[in-house]
């Protein structure tokens, strides 16, 4: 890689300024312009943020043209093939390196622990209309445990039970979320399983039969949650940081990390290719077809599951899962006949000009669908399942700005292209303010 000079020089109105060149431990380089507007009356514009580096973190190492993706340093080939848990994931994520035996076993005695919600938490649910959408509801109910206690994060420890704390209401608020949604009874959890098969108990028990996970569904979860445990800034992890450099507590920032995750072009993409593969399917609709619909941009269709504004490269974690489902299929000796659309699509895809120009690939949601259809996860809880797998990511994010000490808040600003100053003018004065609003 090509030494980057210390400084770079900006000549705005016959004046040269200098700006300080920053560089990654893994060589990426990007401009300090925190003293532009100060120096040149100037600010930057940049719409949606792809040339903008929001902060400097350690958590995540993303090179989109490469197709690589590593935690803290590990590659996730790696986790995947070590089937790292994703308890242990999580652990990683959060607080910098794989967990020894006997941190492993506190994590998860504390997340068994703090596994229950609060009785009152319990009535909340009852309130929410009957199909109330999840993500709505889990949303809502991570505020909602700042009103029984906020988190408290002042020294190692302190972190550390918090996170587990909203790791484990969280898996526990989304099943809840799910059982209100179809107006059954919530499930407790069980002290004797682990995190993932304590999840599907949630979901799937019923006071008169308990649902015990196969080995095969909780290793295809684990691995599900694992893959989307953190993806440095993307839109629901910025919107984290952003409400955690207000100094809102752990719980609120997660919160809003929901909310950004649940549209369809990032979160809810997951639910988009599964509705796009059906729809293909009962129209009996031909793949050529599909992506000529979608190329010439009709209706504003999109292939879902496709394009990554960082990778220009396969997405790493749409490989594993790819081969992840081929398994997991094949294990549970169940046929499903939108994988063989989802993978028409992508051959068709990959060789059509449209995507090799704009290097669209598949991402992480083209083929995590199958993977949650086959282990019986309802379509409203997919997002669902992509958050709790996003909460470690979510956690960290937020540890690194509430630990920073120079951190201001986040304020971006703006080219204001509004109406000038205006004149006031007495009600009666005024033109309609509405005139075309009827014609
Ligand atoms: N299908 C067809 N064309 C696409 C697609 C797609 N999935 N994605 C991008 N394009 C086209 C755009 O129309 C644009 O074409 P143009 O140059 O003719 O105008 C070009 O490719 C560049 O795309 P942008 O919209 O500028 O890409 P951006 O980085 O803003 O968006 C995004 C990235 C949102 C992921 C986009 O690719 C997309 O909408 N994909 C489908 C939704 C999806 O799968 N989201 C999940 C992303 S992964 C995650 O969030 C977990």
């Amino acid at each position: 890689m090509e030494d980057a000079p210390e400084v770079v020089r900006l000549e705005i109105e016959g004046t040269v300024h200098e700006f300080r060149v920053i560089v990654g431990s893994q060589g990426e380089k990007a401009i300090d312009i925190s003293s532009l507007r100060d120096s040149t009356g100037y600010i930057t514009l940049d719409d949606s943020y792809a040339n903008t580096g929001s902060c400097q973190s350690g958590i995540t190492y993303i090179d989109g043209e490469k197709g690589i993706l590593r935690y803290r340093g590990y590659p996730i080939e790696k986790l995947a093939a070590e089937k790292t848990s994703f308890v242990e994931t999580a652990w990683l994520v959060m607080f910098g390196s794989l967990p020894d035996t006997a941190e492993r076993q506190w994590f998860t005695e504390l997340l068994m622990e703090n596994a229950a919600l609060h009785h009152d938490m319990d009535q909340h649910f009852y309130a929410f209309p009957a199909n109330g959408h999840p993500m709505a509801i889990l949303s809502s109910m991570i505020n909602a445990l700042s009103t029984h206690s906020r988190p408290r994060v002042h020294d190692r420890e302190s972190y550390i039970i918090a996170a587990a704390r909203l790791m484990a209401k969280v898996r526990t608020i989304a099943a809840a979320a799910y059982k209100s949604s179809i107006g059954e009874p919530l499930i407790y959890p069980r002290s004797d399983l682990k995190y993932v098969a304590n999840l599907l108990h949630m979901m799937f028990s019923v006071p008169y039969k308990n649902y015990e996970a196969s080995k095969e569904v909780s290793r295809a979860l684990n691995l599900f949650f694992m893959l989307h445990a953190d993806h440095e800034q993307n839109c629901s992890t910025s919107t984290v940081r952003m409400v955690a450099s207000s100094q809102a507590n752990m719980y609120t920032a997660c919160s809003a990390g929901v909310a950004a995750l649940w549209g369809p072009l990032h979160g809810g993409a997951n639910v988009a290719v599964v509705q796009m593969l059906s729809d293909i399917r009962k129209n009996d609709l031909s793949v050529g077809d599909y992506i000529k619909k979608e190329k010439n941009k009709e209706d504003g269709v999109k292939l879902m599951g496709f394009g990554h504004r960082v990778y220009k490269q396969f997405d790493p974690r749409a490989k594993i899962l790819k081969g992840a489902a081929d398994q997991l299929l094949t294990s549970m000796h169940i046929t499903d006949p939108t994988l063989d659309i989802a993978r028409e699509l992508e051959q068709a895809a990959l060789a059509d000009d449209y995507f090799i120009e704009r290097k669209l690939y598949p991402n992480v949601d083209f083929y995590s669908g199958v993977i949650l259809r086959a282990v019986g996860i309802p379509l409203n809880m997919f997002t669902v399942m992509f958050s709790i797998g996003r909460v470690p990511g979510w956690i960290a994010n937020w540890k690194e700005v509430h630990d920073n000490p120079a951190q201001r808040i986040y304020r971006p600003r703006q080219i204001y292209t509004g109406a000038v100053e205006q004149q006031w003018l007495p009600r009666n004065d005024r033109p309609p303010s509405l005139p075309d609003m009827w014609d």
